[in-house]
């Protein structure tokens, strides 16, 4: 880990107590200077950070950029991830590069996020429009770490993580439609798409990819017509209640639950 990412770490982490220059550079072993470097580069990537004399640094409660270091932030203490999460401003597709990483052998738990997507995919060959706002994430699962390789279980259990994810941390029920679209009110909210790989000579299950793609404070409005009328989001722009990186790091932690 970076200064940069570790610094970002403790401020995603202290988000209502101010923390020192100093017992920052103590804590990482590093200069206050490469501490203060860190503060810049932060700053210039957006992120609002408030500063107080002799008592250090504070993320704002406003700052919501989706990191890693924000989402093992929200992580609850000892909730063991085997797999890395990997976070990008925009992909083509997060199930995209969660199956690439699978195919190189990435292990259960990996997770790809990205803040927006430029070919979102649903099921049966739709697209999923992913523009800034939503919540994209792909997890990499090994069938020999599932309670259940059986598509019907796992479609379902999937949907039950996320739905339980969204209800403890908003309030909100989703329920859901269709295969497994979640629904508020009559409106898409959410799609998920599980995608497997399997060796071809004897059938043998290799990965399974859990795509989930929520909208979480998305601009409706700048959707195309035709999805515009039957979506919406979990919040109006502006108005959530929670952060975009608690609630990825809620559905990793439900997703990755259950084991055999
Ligand atoms: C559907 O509505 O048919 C399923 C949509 C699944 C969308 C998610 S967003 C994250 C992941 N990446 C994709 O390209 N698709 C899934």
């Amino acid at each position: 880990m970076s200064t940069f990412e570790k610094v970002l770490f403790i401020l995603e982490s202290n988000k209502d107590v101010y923390t020192s220059g100093e017992d920052m550079a103590g804590e990482l072993g590093v200069s206050r200077n490469a501490v203060w470097k860190a503060i810049k580069e932060l700053r210039e990537k957006g992120y609002l950070i408030k500063a107080v004399s002799n008592k250090g640094y504070r993320l704002s409660g406003d700052s919501d950029i989706i990191s890693a270091e924000g989402i093992k932030a929200c992580l609850t203490p000892g909730f063991d991830s085997a797999g890395e999460i990997f976070v990008f401003d925009s992909l083509t597709s997060t199930s995209d590069k969660a199956k690439e990483l699978a195919i190189q052998g990435a292990p259960h738990g990996t997770v790809i996020v990205a803040a927006s997507q430029t070919g979102g995919r649903g099921r049966k060959d739709h697209s999923f429009f992913s523009p800034e706002g939503g919540l994209y994430m792909s997890i990499v699962l090994k069938p020999e770490a599932l309670f259940s390789t059986d598509s019907k279980e796992l479609i379902s259990f999937t949907g039950d993580a996320v739905i339980s994810a969204i209800r403890e941390l908003t309030g909100i029920e989703p329920y859901v439609d269709g295969i497994n679209d979640l629904y508020v009110d009559g409106k898409k909210v959410c799609g998920i798409l599980l995608e497997s790989g399997s060796e071809f000579d004897s059938g043998t299950l290799q990965w399974i990819v859990a795509g989930i793609g929520i909208n979480f404070d998305s601009d409706i409005g700048s959707f195309p017509q035709e999805v515009r009328e039957r979506a919406s989001s979990l919040f109006t722009r502006g108005k959530a209640t929670v952060t975009k990186n608690a609630l990825i790091a809620r559905v990793i932690e439900k997703v990755l639950d259950r084991k055999q």
